[in-house]
């Protein structure tokens, strides 16, 4: 899984506002003693003013998960936030985590696991605490007054975890909070990414089903008889994946780009490209097509030999977001009991996966998740929680039962993937999306107003 982040699939027209970036002395350690001791890295975040009402306005802070953090730039495709940030004649704030883009606390490369020493979610959220309560301070004087203005936190995916653990942990620091396809419940093995592949390919008929199981067979029959080269050509990806130990990287390479097709909304795309071809070879050339036309096959997100490089580059997220997944969060996605992934990826290839990834003297442990989600609550009141239909992240995210103070919104149409409510409005949208959008800014609206 590559990223979990809400991708970005083309472009929308010009915007009409400003857009500067800053960088806050951000504390390394937060829970240094003394944490006046604790060193300081530059975290970046960029402001837009232009909708601002600063006597009175809110300010919404949107969270930049796992990846580096452009703010809103002339290729983003999910401007609704800002829509709503510009109706509400709020600040809006954007904000890299740490151990992304440029945010990074430690950069000296030859010391193991010193290196992610402080990447874990709790000092992410630590993160987010103390830069309000510098912005509060420091709003003081252009809004005339040392009563904080109202904070709420936004992201999607692993960032509107964030949101909703935030509100949770500072109830005092975010009014609300308003988390996307947020994958609150940390879970070690995650079969039910896999068994929400197969219910929302089934929409598109069993055909599309057996082609995802014919391509698996394949590949992972290919795997058994060592006669990988020529599926990693098809997917001109030998040079990456000639360096890796085991060629059993490709079967998860090739399952996932075809659920990410699924996670991101491009189910029907994904089961017309295999419905068309009819050997399993030519299905198989179908996933290399669509994976490139999308985007979504990047050989080096999966390749053990290139997430184990140390040299991580400001637009490389992977080797950090697998360091939070292989130590806190899990969401190993293995097969469940319908299959759409080669048996092969079970728990003991995640193991393995992590430990070679992680080649630390002593070994690495997989995170007991049951410790990591009773550390995190997100059952604050004033949070909006929303679902995509055919999102497979959809597992992890709130399974409690929707109430006014915290509503769960699950989104249904053909296309809802990861994050579906982000994307810029368009006339196209279907009522439930609209819908949607249309209960989100009221509950927005009224949390700010009490
Ligand atoms: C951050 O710290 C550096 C070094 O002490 C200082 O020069 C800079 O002004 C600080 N930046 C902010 C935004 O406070
Ligand atoms: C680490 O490197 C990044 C990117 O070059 C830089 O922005 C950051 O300030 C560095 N962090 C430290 C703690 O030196
Ligand atoms: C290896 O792949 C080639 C090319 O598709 C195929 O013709 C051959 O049968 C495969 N070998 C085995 C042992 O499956
Ligand atoms: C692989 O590379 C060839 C030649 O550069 C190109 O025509 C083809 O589209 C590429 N295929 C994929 C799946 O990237
Ligand atoms: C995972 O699959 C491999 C290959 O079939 C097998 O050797 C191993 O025992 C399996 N592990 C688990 C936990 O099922
Ligand atoms: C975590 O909790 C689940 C459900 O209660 C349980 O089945 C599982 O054994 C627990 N895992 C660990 C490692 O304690
Ligand atoms: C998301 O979907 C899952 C599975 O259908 C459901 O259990 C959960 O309650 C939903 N959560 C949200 C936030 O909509
Ligand atoms: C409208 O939005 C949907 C969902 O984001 C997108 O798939 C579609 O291409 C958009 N249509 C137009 C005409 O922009």
């Amino acid at each position: 899984m590559v990223p979990l982040f809400c991708v970005i699939l083309g472009l929308v027209g010009a915007q009409n506002f400003t857009q500067k970036v800053f960088y806050y002395n951000q504390t390394i350690d937060h829970f240094h003693i003394p944490v006046q001791e604790a060193g300081v890295f530059s975290q970046r975040y960029y402001v837009i003013d232009d909708y601002w009402n600063v006597a009175s306005g809110p300010i919404f802070l949107y969270l930049c998960g796992e990846s580096e953090c452009k703010g809103v730039t002339s290729t983003t495709k999910s401007l609704f936030p800002l829509q709503v940030a510009k109706e509400n004649a709020a600040r809006y704030i954007s904000l890299e985590h740490r151990y992304y883009g440029v945010s990074i606390p430690i950069n000296n490369t030859g010391l193991f696991q010193q290196i992610f020493q402080y990447h874990d979610v709790d000092q992410a959220l630590a993160d987010i605490a103390q830069f309000i309560r510098y912005m509060n301070f420091q709003m003081q004087e252009i809004r005339k007054t040392t009563i904080p203005p109202k904070w709420v936190v936004i992201g999607g995916s692993y960032a509107g975890a964030l949101s909703a653990w935030f509100r949770t942990r500072y109830p005092n620091l975010a009014t609300a909070a308003w988390a996307s396809s947020a994958v609150v419940r940390p879970i070690l093995d995650f079969s039910d990414f896999d068994k929400q592949v197969y219910i929302s390919t089934a929409k598109s008929g069993q055909n599309c089903v057996d082609s995802i199981k014919s391509v698996n067979n394949l590949i992972q029959s290919q795997y058994i008889a060592g006669n990988m080269t020529v599926i990693t050509d098809l997917f001109n990806a030998t040079s990456v994946f000639s360096n890796d130990p085991d060629q059993i990287t490709v079967l998860w390479y090739i399952a996932d780009t075809m659920a990410e097709m699924v996670q991101y909304g491009k189910r029907v795309e994904l089961c017309q490209a295999l419905n068309s071809a009819s050997s399993p070879w030519d299905k198989l050339k179908q996933v290399s097509i669509v994976g490139n036309t999308y985007g979504l096959a990047n050989p080096n997100a999966y390749a053990v030999s290139a997430l184990k490089n140390l040299n991580i580059a400001q637009n490389v997220m992977d080797r950090q977001w697998w360091w939070q997944q292989c130590q806190q969060f899990g969401w190993l996605q293995t097969p469940s009991e319908y299959q759409m992934r080669p048996s092969y990826l079970n728990m003991t290839f995640w193991n393995w996966y992590c430990q070679q990834i992680y080649s630390y003297p002593g070994g690495i442990t997989l995170p007991n998740t049951n410790i990591t989600a009773a550390g995190l609550s997100y059952k604050a009141n004033n949070i909006v929680y929303t679902n995509g239909s055919e999102d497979p992240w959809q597992w992890a995210s709130n399974n409690a039962v929707s109430t006014e103070a915290r509503p769960i919104l699950k989104i249904e149409c053909d296309f809802c993937g990861h994050c579906i409510d982000f994307k810029t409005p368009n006339s196209t949208d279907p009522a439930s999306l609209t819908r949607a959008r249309t209960y989100i800014k009221a509950y927005i609206a009224q949390w700010l107003r009490s």
